[in-house]
Order: C-alpha cells, then sequence, then structure tokens
C-alpha cells in the first residue's frame, strides 16, 4: 500500500499541513522541534489508532484543543483506493474508512506501519511486554484468526483474575476451559510466526550484523511439558494466594541470542540496535511476501540510531524494497548518498509547517 495524500490536523505543533508523499522514500528533515516526529506520530496514530510517544493520545492534541484529525488517500497493493482517517478530541476517538465508522483493528490492517525509533532497543532490553506486542502485532496481520482469540483469552483471563481475588473458586473451572482453548491457539500461533520469522531475521542479520549465529527461542508463557490446563490446575494454590494467573500465553516472551549467548548481555549497544532493526524489518518483509508491498515504515532520529555505515546500508536495503518509508533526520546530509534512491521526496519541516523540497 502506498500513501498518496496525508492530512493532519492539530496534532502537536502541527495546526494543518497536507502532503503528497513519495511512493518510495520520504526525507523528512528539520532542526529540532520543528515537528519531525509529530508527523511519524500522525502516520503511527493512522495505523494504530495510538502513539509511540505516550500512552495517553490525548497528549497529541494541539494546544489549542481542537480535535486533532489524521486522514489519508491509500492506495492498496490491489491497485483499490481508500480514504482513512481518524479524529480525536477530548472524549472519544473516530475512525473513518471510505464514509464508514469503523474499528482500531480495521484501521490497523489497512495500514500496517512498522517504527523504528531511538528506543527500539527496548524490544530486547526492556520487559517481556514489548516482544509480545512485538509478536502479537506480526501475526495479527499475518492471520485473521489470531485477533478473535486473542481477544476471547484477554477476556477470559480478566474473568479469571477476578474470581482468584474473591476467591470464588467454584466457577474457576469454567474459565480454566476457555484459557485452555484460547491459550493453545494464541501459543501455535506464536509458534508458527517464529517459526516464518526466524529465516528472515537470519537473513537480515547477516545483512546488517554479518553473522549467521543468531536465533529466537519462544517461551510459551508456562511449563510445555504439561498442558496449559494441566499448568492452570496445578497452579490453583499460587494463584488464589497472589490473585492471578501466572500461566499463560500473557506470560510468553522470546529472547535472542548470538552464538548461545544472551544478545542483551552481551553484544553492543550498536550492535543490539542492528539486530532490532533486523527483527523490525524482518516483520516487514513477512508482510510483503508475495510481492504486496504492504507496509509503512517510520524511521524517526535516524542519526542517533546508527553511524555511517551502517545508514548507508539501510539506505540501500529500503530502496531495494519497494516500501513506503518515512524517515527522519535534522540534516539531509545524515541520510548519505541518495543517488542510488531511486523514487523519493525531501520534505522541510519548520514550526509545525510542511513543505517539499
Ligand atoms: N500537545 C502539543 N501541542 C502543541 N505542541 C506540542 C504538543 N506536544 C508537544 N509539542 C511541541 O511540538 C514541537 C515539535 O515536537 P517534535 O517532537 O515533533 O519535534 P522534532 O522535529 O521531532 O524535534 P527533534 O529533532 O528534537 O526530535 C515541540 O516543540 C514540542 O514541545
Ligand atoms: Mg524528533
Amino acid at each position: 500500500m502506498t500513501l498518496l495524500k496525508l492530512d493532519v490536523f492539530s496534532l502537536r505543533n502541527i495546526h494543518s499541513a497536507s502532503i503528497q508523499p513519495a511512493a518510495g522514500i520520504n526525507f523528512i528533515i528539520g532542526a529540532n522541534a520543528s515537528g519531525k516526529s509529530s508527523l511519524l506520530e500522525a502516520i503511527f496514530i493512522l495505523g494504530r489508532a495510538r502513539s509511540f510517544r505516550t500512552h495517553h493520545i490525548k497528549q497529541a492534541i494541539g494546544f489549542d484543543q481542537t480535535p486533532l484529525i489524521v486522514s489519508a488517500q491509500l492506495r492498496h497493493h490491489t491497485g483499490d483506493i481508500s480514504n482513512l482517517g481518524i479524529q480525536i478530541d477530548n472524549k472519544q476517538s473516530e475512525i473513518r474508512i471510505d464514509q464508514e465508522n469503523r474499528q482500531k483493528a480495521d484501521l490497523a490492517y489497512a495500514l500496517p506501519v512498522q517504527l523504528i525509533h531511538p528506543k527500539s532497543y527496548l524490544l530486547l532490553d526492556a520487559g517481556p511486554q514489548h516482544r509480545r506486542e512485538f509478536l502479537d502485532w506480526g501475526i495479527f496481520n499475518h492471520n485473521r484468526n489470531f485477533l478473535p482469540n486473542w481477544r476471547r483469552y484477554g477476556k477470559a483471563l480478566q474473568q479469571r483474575n477476578a474470581l482468584l481475588k474473591t476467591r470464588q473458586t467454584n466457577q474457576l473451572a469454567a474459565w480454566d476451559r476457555e484459557l485452555a482453548e484460547y491459550g493453545y491457539w494464541i501459543n501455535r500461533f506464536r509458534n508458527e510466526y517464529i517459526d516464518l520469522l526466524q529465516p528472515a531475521f537470519l537473513q537480515l542479520a547477516g545483512h546488517f550484523l554479518d553473522t549467521s549465529l543468531v536465533e529466537l527461542r519462544y517461551s510459551a508463557g508456562w511449563d510445555e511439558r504439561q498442558t496449559l490446563d494441566q499448568c492452570l490446575k496445578a497452579d490453583i494454590e499460587k494463584d488464589l494466594r497472589y490473585g492471578f494467573t501466572h500461566s499463560g500465553p500473557h506470560r510468553a516472551d522470546f529472547l535472542t541470542f548470538h552464538n548461545n549467548k544472551l544478545v542483551r548481555d552481551y553484544l553492543s549497544r550498536g550492535q543490539q540496535k542492528l539486530l532490532v532493526l533486523a527483527l523490525l524489518l524482518s516483520q516487514v518483509d513477512l508482510l510483503n511476501q508475495g510481492g504486496q508491498n504492504n507496509c509503512c515504515i517510520l524511521i524517526d532520529d535516524l542519526t542517533a540510531e546508527l553511524d555511517a555505515a551502517n545508514r548507508a546500508k539501510l539506505l540501500k536495503y529500503l530502496a531495494s524494497l519497494g516500501c513506503q518509508v518515512f524517515m527522519t533526520s535534522t540534516d539531509l546530509t545524515d541520510f548519505g548518498d541518495l543517488n542510488s534512491v531511486g523514487n523519493y521526496k525531501v520534505f522541510h519541516v519548520e514550526q509545525g509547517h510542511i513543505s517539499p523540497i
């Protein structure tokens, strides 16, 4: 898919902006605090209905408090055109696709966006929640059966935890059955996805780090020598004592190894950033399989991420990918030699105004 036209209103310091991006790479340049990250945030909000900078999306609404609106005309890989929009005010958010009210998930299916930014290395470093979100976004796009199972699992888990807290053990068995069933499917989807991701990740790690010794090791979130149902029954005393469910896909994780050593304890910060880049781009690779350029890539603050040689490698890779890319930096020279990039545009941002160069 390609964004043909993007309109942004009242998002941080961007009062009103309208751009017609290139189908290839869009370089966004401007001084600090000019609004570059805000432009990427706008595209991210349009694809994920949340912000990458704050848990409270309302904080992105401009200080004058007029509703935040991001809308776009989008061409799908089939050639069909769609109009997407999201409006957020202090009370609610409203999503429209081709003049109809829709859900967040519809938006996410229409515009998959992958973000690479200075905090992306947290994928390896921070808690397992980040890695589950990473996996689940990939699976969500890969298999439409994932979302209903994931929602039902979440609901069953909430109910079970509420019963544990109030010690209503007589109803637990019914929720255990639900958890075991939907948990089985979530785990299966995740295992299948890791198997697909692994070769793409290996290839990209080879490209960026010149190594073939990386490996992803997934853990289901319970002792897999038993079924989830058996684990839930075995855990019951512990679960009642603490008031929450200890075993299940909500405790899953994956760890990244290089040469059988845990990457986060062993590789340099720069190498970790490159591995995270490889992980994030391997998801894009899966989305693009079958020749569908199905993902929009956002790269914020490139200079903070990589040295000149690695920036050149990344640019070459992105130029060959055929995806639509938006990348920011303070200076055009930070991006390196643009001669090898076929299809690109440069936009200058100044005090929230965006103009093509
Ligand atoms: N809700 C808001 N309303 C209006 N302005 C805001 C809001 N939130 C943040 N800002 C301001 O918007 C400006 C643009 O921020 P942004 O992060 O997009 O800049 P940037 O170009 O990415 O800068 P840098 O190069 O430092 O990363 C900043 O001055 C910021 O303080
Ligand atoms: Mg920024």
